[in-house]
């Protein structure tokens, strides 16, 4: 929405949110405790806050002074009832569709930015109708397919707008009305128009193609690790042919993130509703490779530790689920830690960007979710730390794992690193990120992703 207020000064950009704590850090004077991190989210932030950018928590007047409405609220993933574990949780979505059809008197349209599985617009639409003041109102869908770090560049410089509206009068109008405004700073060709449900499946096929590619080269690093091919030569060869090309095929711990999961588990539940086992199936698979990925890595570590690592001391370098965010959700961290930690470990983190509470809580949710008692989570809990920095993370640590490719790690000095470590000094990297050669000269045993170790 900051990006809408920057690119069109006569549009006045309204964001509102029941969360007092989260309004007033949107509009603190100090842009760097934006409650989000994103590389040039606060120069965007400053130059159109007050004017025509604001936050609030009036809901309901916003409400009723606009013409068109953005839905971006969150749709985790369900944790009760039926779908739980694969359906998206709508909750948050239906009570604002509710408090829209309650205090709306004029009509409206009503965008929904949140990824939904298909045919929840059709929800809303029915929602929005019960109003009691006889407003009218269009739905559009409109998905976001920002990533995160690179969420303003991104939003600038979109490979493409999609928007889906109803082929009615009224449908052809409001999303021409949305056409016109992205129309500002992208261009006209770049804007695809579509009707509601292919938008809001394109969203989720997107994410499910994207997340393939990486559980596909993530599948052949297994088969390099055990050939003596490497990986990083395998997608450079293969991403040369330009019906392939070379974007995501950079092998890794496995893919992490708010989307890529959720929106897979939304793809496979909603083939399953259909009774298309085998498309669901295959969808899973994705899925599957990227839980395989993990697994793999937390095993090669403990392997390689002489088949134990309790009592040792393992250091991670990076917590959350790709650099420059300050994003962990479904990071690979959260389960390899997991996995080390059941074996007895100690972990010692340093993320530039996540706090220990927010590993902690990460940990937690997923232990509660498990049904572990508290006594079991404050135990594994207590050997959970973490440190200042990237060298500290190594003080007499058994083994150091990179698992996300944050650029300070690259420029690291390995030789003082490399003594203040137990030996062998066991580097595992997961991101692919350090010079392996350098490593093995000063006398660290190293392993990669996706490459035969040479010993
Ligand atoms: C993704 C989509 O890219 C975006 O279009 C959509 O709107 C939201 O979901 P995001 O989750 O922010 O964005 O990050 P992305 O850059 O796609 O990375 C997702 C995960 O895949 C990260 O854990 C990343 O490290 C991993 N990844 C990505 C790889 O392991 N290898 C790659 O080659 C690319």
């Amino acid at each position: 929405m900051a990006v809408i207020a920057r690119q069109c000064p006569d549009i006045t950009v309204t964001v509102v949110d029941i969360n007092e704590q989260r309004i007033a850090a949107w509009n603190a004077p100090n842009l760097d405790n934006l409650p989000i991190y994103e590389p040039g989210l606060a120069e965007v932030v400053g130059r159109a806050r007050d004017k025509n950018l604001f936050f609030s928590l009036k809901i309901d007047k916003a409400i009723q002074e606009a013409d068109i409405i953005f839905i971006a609220v969150n749709t985790p993933t369900k944790n009760y009832g039926k779908g739980k574990g694969m359906a998206a949780d709508l909750t948050y979505v239906e009570q604002c569709a509710r408090r829209i059809s309650e205090v709306a008197t004029t009509d409206k349209i009503v965008v929904e930015k949140s990824t939904l599985p298909v045919r929840t617009a059709e929800a809303i639409q029915t929602i929005l109708e019960q109003s009691p003041h006889g407003a009218q109102f269009e739905v559009l869908s409109n998905p976001e397919f920002l990533a995160e770090g690179t969420a303003i560049a991104d939003l600038f410089k979109s490979d493409r707008v999609l928007i889906g509206g109803r082929s009615t009068p009224n449908g052809e109008q409001a999303v021409q009305t949305l056409v016109d405004i992205y129309a500002n700073w992208i261009p006209r060709e770049k804007i695809v128009t579509t009707n509601v449900w292919s938008s809001e499946l394109s969203k989720l096929v997107s994410n499910a193609f994207l997340a393939q590619r990486i559980s596909s080269i993530n599948s052949i690093s297994a088969l390099c690790e055990a050939t003596g091919a490497d990986v990083e030569e395998v997608a450079t060869a293969v991403g040369k042919d330009s019906r392939i090309g070379n974007k995501f095929l950079k092998a890794s711990v496995g893919f992490g993130g708010s989307c890529f999961q959720k929106d897979i588990l939304n793809l496979v539940y909603l083939c399953q509703q259909y009774g298309l086992d085998e498309v669901a199936d295959y969808w899973q698979g994705v899925i599957s490779i990227n839980d395989y990925q993990k697994n793999r890595f937390a095993n090669l570590i403990q392997q390689t530790l002489f088949n134990t690592v309790n009592g040792k001391k393992i250091g991670f370098w990076g917590w959350a689920f790709k650099k420059d965010t300050n994003d962990t959700r479904e990071s690979a961290a959260i389960y390899i830690a997991d996995q080390l930690l059941e074996e007895g470990a100690e972990i010692f983190v340093y993320d530039p960007k996540v706090s220990l509470a927010r590993m902690q809580m990460d940990l937690q949710t997923l232990w509660e979710y498990r049904g572990e008692t508290e006594k079991e989570i404050n135990g594994k809990l207590a050997k959970l730390y973490s440190v200042d920095s990237a060298e500290a993370v190594c003080t007499k640590a058994h083994a150091l794992a990179v698992i996300t490719e944050w650029d300070v790690f690259q420029t690291q000095d390995f030789e003082t690193i490399y003594t203040k470590m137990e030996k062998p000094a066991f580097v595992f990297d997961g991101r692919k990120i350090l010079n392996h050669n350098h490593l093995q000269s000063i006398g660290f045993t190293a392993y990669e992703i996706g490459k035969a170790s040479e010993d």
